[in-house]
């Protein structure tokens, strides 16, 4: 059991001054909560914030009155309405579905937890608001464990590292700076939407921290990389400071656990949301070297994510075992007794609304109920976007069948919970509905799309 208080705390984040940020448990990311494979966890949550706040954790299999719907709401003390607050980008309307409102100042969260060992995710998750709730500082990690993954005698301890990566953007005085909509311009004709690619900063955080650099043993390290921005993509990569030579690293996860066998890569894609559990092996560099992790997407301040010093020798046991797990599911497409498509695509909202962002032409709506799934049945879901979309389904974990008609990525392997899907391109992925019965969501989680629309409902029954 864990007691997280949601509350406003300044902190230095770039040097010389305070950052206001609304946080859990007063630090940026959040407490990071480890736990075991199948034992229960309840995260008992007070909100001390001047918002209602929804909490979800992202790749968790949660039943749904724990899965964080996003207007079931934790509420401030004295919290009288959703009016008169700025920065959403959403249509207003989240205060308005009365099913799942609840009152209470503190909420208690459970999670089973009775899914593979992976990295997870907490985020809020508030209708029309979670953009602007979590680039002020909503978001921690969440990992799970079980012995079996212990047993691989990969690089643990201090040779483990969770990297949570994300862009933001700071005002003179070190506040964040979250660019809003005047509400009254929206939908006016002739009004165009700035912020239709999301919001991106010019700073990047790796846990809270701009560009930091860490002393590592010669030794192989296991970094744990989330993309938790609300619109930035990344392609990652290690760069030999001293020769200018980009680094091969092992890719041993995804977002939902380890890979069946390791993946050698020189440079990883990762967009909002999704999870990549890498081995980086410093025992290859000599004594001094310094190794940054760059983003080949960005160009200056964006380029840099972080570097690695190389600081000593050092004794190193750890393994990559060549078979890293067997529990994956093998889904075929003849198991499939459905197939659904969906398009995530720009469009108007409403009659006279502004831009927004659609799944099959419609913008969320709570009251609406989307697509409703059978617990065991193995379904093929066909996603074609317009621009970029990582494509995010709660609850359950799916496999990536094809992109454009092809065989996926190299770093498509394993169970995700969230796809990148590239401008013009369509891709099927393959799931079985385990766990819950109950009403979950599907959405982009480029986090101004999600608030602009971007999300239906899934009914799992
Ligand atoms: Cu990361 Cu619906 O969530
Ligand atoms: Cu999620
Ligand atoms: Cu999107």
């Amino acid at each position: 059991r864990y007691e997280i208080t949601q509350r406003e705390v300044t902190a230095e984040i770039l040097p010389g001054v305070r950052t206001r940020l609304w946080t859990y448990g007063g630090t940026f990311p959040g407490p990071t909560i480890e736990s075991r494979r199948g034992r229960p966890v309840t995260v008992s949550h007070r909100n001390e914030l001047p918002v209602p706040t929804v909490v979800h954790l992202h790749g968790g299999r949660t039943p749904a009155a724990s899965d964080g719907y996003p207007t079931d709401l934790v509420l401030p003390e004295g919290w009288s309405g959703g009016h008169g607050e700025h920065g959403g980008h959403g249509q207003g309307h989240a205060m308005h579905d009365p099913r799942a409102v609840t009152t209470d100042l503190t909420r208690d969260y459970t999670f089973p937890l009775d899914q593979r060992p992976t990295l997870l995710w907490y985020h809020d998750h508030r209708m029309d608001f979670t953009a602007p709730a979590i680039w002020r500082g909503l978001a921690g990690l969440h990992i799970v464990r079980d012995d079996a993954e212990e047993a691989l005698g990969l690089p643990a301890g201090p040779r483990e590292l969770p990297l949570m990566i994300a862009d933001r953007a700071f005002a003179a005085d070190g506040s964040l700076d979250y660019p809003s909509l005047d509400p009254t311009l929206r939908g006016r004709p002739g009004v165009r939407e700035p912020y239709l690619a999301g919001v991106l900063g010019d700073v990047v955080l790796v846990n809270g921290a701009p560009w930091p650099v860490h002393e590592v043993d010669a030794a192989r390290y296991r970094l744990r990389l989330l993309n938790a921005s609300n619109a930035r993509h990344y392609e990652l990569a290690f760069v030999d400071e001293g020769d200018g030579r980009t680094v091969e690293f092992l890719q041993i996860g995804a977002d939902q656990g380890l890979l069946a066998a390791p993946v050698k890569h020189f440079a990883l894609p990762v967009a909002p949301a999704e999870r990549y559990d890498v081995v980086v092996d410093f025992s290859r560099f000599p004594v001094g070297t310094l190794v940054k992790l760059v983003n080949r997407l960005g160009s200056g301040r964006t380029r840099e994510v972080m570097a690695f010093r190389v600081a000593r020798k050092a004794a190193d046991d750890s393994r990559v075992p060549a078979v890293l797990s067997t529990d994956l599911p093998t889904w075929r497409r003849s198991e499939a007794v459905r197939t659904r498509d969906f398009s995530f695509r720009a469009g108007r909202m409403g009659e006279d609304g502004g831009h927004g962002w659609l799944i099959g032409g419609l913008p969320f709506d709570p009251a609406r109920s989307d697509v409703t799934v059978r617990l065991g049945d193995v379904e093929i879901w066909r996603l074609v976007a317009d621009v970029h979309h990582p494509v995010h389904l709660h609850l359950t974990g799916f496999r990536i069948l094809s992109r454009g008609g092809e065989a996926p990525f190299a770093h498509d392997g394993g169970l995700k919970d969230t796809v990148s899907l590239r401008p013009g391109e369509s891709a099927e992925i393959i799931t079985r509905w385990e766990g819950y019965r109950g009403r979950y969501l599907f959405h982009c989680h480029n986090a101004e799309h999600e608030d602009m629309g971007m999300m239906a409902n899934l009914q799992v029954t």
